[in-house]
């Protein structure tokens, strides 16, 4: 269960040489599917979710499923286009998008998009209806990272309540569904929430019902089902007083085979299985990562470094998935919310660019090596890096806007070159869409960090909300970069300013 999850960072050893050992986890490094497991398993993305809470007169689960449903459903299966992409935050304009619950659910997601190739708002749209179903009591389905945001307009092609049975099963049909898929899948979707009349005066006609739910029940069951089959359904979109607007009345109607949902067991597997194509559902060339239905073994953070009299520095950490809590191990629970940022253990060496982790228990059993499948974890290069101890996350008492003061090292001297193109998933619009903002800054010699040891420090101020970062520098002639640098994971010394 994603809600039920203990994980355990543990102090560990680490070596300079590898040992063949294979193990459950991935090819390190995948910012990619690292980050997923991350948003999975340790984010508080699914806590707003969790016990399907109320929001603005729905549920926060009902919303999010009802976005991720309508940013596919512009998919074509003859044409490969359209699908999870994002593309809904620019289309609520349209009255087929229409509802407080799409501005709630972007809002909502706003702070976990971390931008591409981490997550970007398509990945943060699946995640959010994984969590729905988990925070309702549904089933619990995999997330495969990779949808790609796009921001070209696409067709006006949401099904909408007054359209007649063909036109659906016809959308349904572009969509990829088959008709019998159509009927569960709206069966598997008014599940939760909904209908509220501020959004739908033609289908809740009755201006006093501020919303009309589709079942008796708030979780994620066959509610909607059972009772529209024992004939005592209030569902509007059934038995409303605008005929025009029962769309699940026809829809339902059109299959005996409904009653299989009378099986709560074959609904939860039906919805799973359906409701995990609807987020699966891309355009053609978009290609989705491995599925994460757990937890990795073994995930190593961004490892960060420092350079001081002498000596490099490096810390890191190692996630190690405990579900039972061993107490013989050294370390403590990380289970939302309470998850630790900064679980670093030190590791100082010089000249050293790969590294591996011993795990001993103490209790009896040979230690495991965790080395990355033999390869061990290796860093690119030690020419150009950011300096985590020197670096400084600076906090205003006043209203000013925090930010971080990034120092770089270069291994070189002050003719050397440096610039950094930042990835911030925040920008001031205060409606969607919400834009990443992305800004590149040629970085000035830093006064406060004399040059020592061969190595030159350079600085830059960024924004306390950038996610990652692209470094580039140009020491002697040759170029160094390093992608994808994971800004969550730094460990920068808090400076307060009051002013
Ligand atoms: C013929 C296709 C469909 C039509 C015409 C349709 C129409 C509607 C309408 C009119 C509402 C009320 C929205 C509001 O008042 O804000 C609604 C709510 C909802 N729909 Fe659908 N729907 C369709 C299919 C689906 C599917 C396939 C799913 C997901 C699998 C889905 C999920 C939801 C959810 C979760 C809500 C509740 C939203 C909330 O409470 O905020 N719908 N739908
Ligand atoms: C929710 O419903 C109440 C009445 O029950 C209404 O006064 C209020 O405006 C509604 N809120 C939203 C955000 O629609
Ligand atoms: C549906 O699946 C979820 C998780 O897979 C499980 O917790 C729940 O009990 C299931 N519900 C039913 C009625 O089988
Ligand atoms: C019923 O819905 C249709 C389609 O939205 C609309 O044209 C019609 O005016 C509605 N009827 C009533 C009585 O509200
Ligand atoms: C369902 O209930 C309505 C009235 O509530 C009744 O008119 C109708 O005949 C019933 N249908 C069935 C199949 O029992
Ligand atoms: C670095 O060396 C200087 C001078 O020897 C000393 O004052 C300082 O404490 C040292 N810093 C660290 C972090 O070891
Ligand atoms: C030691 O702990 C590990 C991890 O919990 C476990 O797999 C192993 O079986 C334990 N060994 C003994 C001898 O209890
Ligand atoms: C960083 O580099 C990668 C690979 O070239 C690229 O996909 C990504 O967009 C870059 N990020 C930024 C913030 O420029
Ligand atoms: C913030 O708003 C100002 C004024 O509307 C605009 O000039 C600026 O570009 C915006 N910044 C971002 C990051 O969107
Ligand atoms: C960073 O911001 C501080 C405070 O505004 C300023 O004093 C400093 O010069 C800035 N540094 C750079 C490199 O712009």
């Amino acid at each position: 269960m994603l809600q039920s999850l203990g994980a355990l960072y543990v102090i560990i050893t680490a070596g300079l040489t590898g040992l063949v050992h294979s193990l459950s986890t991935f090819q390190w490094p995948n910012p990619q599917l690292a980050y997923a497991d991350k948003m999975l398993y340790e984010s508080t993305l699914g806590l707003l979710a969790q016990g399907c809470p109320p929001q603005d007169n729905s549920t926060v689960p009902a919303q999010w499923l009802r976005i991720a449903y309508h940013d596919m459903s512009m998919h074509d299966v003859d044409d490969g286009t359209g699908g999870l992409d994002a593309l809904i935050q620019f289309e609520l304009d349209r009255p087929q998008n229409i509802g407080q619950g799409m501005f709630d659910s972007l809002n909502d997601f706003r702070d976990f998009v971390a931008g591409a190739p981490f997550l970007g708002t398509a990945d943060t749209i699946a995640l959010g209806a994984i969590f729905a179903l988990a925070g309702c009591g549904g089933p619990v389905i995999p997330f495969s990272a990779g949808r790609v945001d796009t921001t070209e307009a696409g067709p006006e092609t949401v099904p909408e309540p007054q359209q007649d049975l063909a036109s659906h099963t016809e959308a349904f049909r572009r969509q990829g569904f088959t008709p019998t898929e159509m009927i569960s899948l709206v069966a598997c979707g008014h599940t939760l929430g909904r209908v509220r009349q501020v959004d739908f005066p033609l289908v809740v006609t009755n201006t006093e019902d501020f919303l009309q739910t589709f079942d008796t029940t708030t979780n994620f069951n066959n509610a909607v089902v059972s009772e529209y089959l024992q004939n005592t359904t209030q569902n509007i979109l059934v038995v409303g007083p605008n005929v025009t607007t029962r769309l699940d009345f026809r829809i339902f109607l059109s299959d005996g085979n409904l009653h299989s949902f009378l099986s709560s067991d074959t609904f939860n597997e039906t919805c799973g299985n359906l409701i995990e194509q609807m987020i699966n559902t891309v355009p053609s060339g978009v290609t989705l990562a491995q599925p994460i239905s757990e937890p990795f073994d073994y995930v190593v953070s961004e490892p960060l470094f420092s350079y001081r009299n002498g000596t490099m520095s490096m810390a890191t950490t190692l996630r190690i998935v405990n579900p039972s809590d061993n107490p013989s191990r050294t370390g403590h629970p990380a289970r939302p919310p309470d998850v630790p940022r900064h679980p670093h253990t030190l590791f100082k060496f010089s000249s050293v660019l790969s590294f591996w982790f011993k795990i001993n228990e103490n209790n009896g059993s040979d230690p495991v090596i965790v080395d990355n499948g033999g390869s061990s974890f290796a860093i690119g290069q030690d020419s150009v890096f950011i300096d985590n101890s020197r670096s400084e996350f600076v906090i205003f008492s006043s209203s000013l806007i925090n930010y971080q003061k990034v120092v770089m090292v270069v291994h070189g001297d002050a003719s050397s070159s440096m610039s950094i193109t930042t990835f911030d998933p925040h920008t001031n619009a205060s409606t969607p869409p919400y834009l990443p903002t992305i800004i590149t800054t040629n970085l000035q010699l830093d006064d406060s960090n004399p040059a020592e040891g061969g190595f030159t420090f350079f600085t830059v101020n960024v924004s306390s909300t950038v996610t990652f970062l692209n470094i580039s520098g140009n020491v002697g002639g040759i170029s160094y970069t390093q992608e994808n640098f994971d800004m969550t994971a730094v460990d920068f010394t808090f400076v307060s300013i009051s002013q």
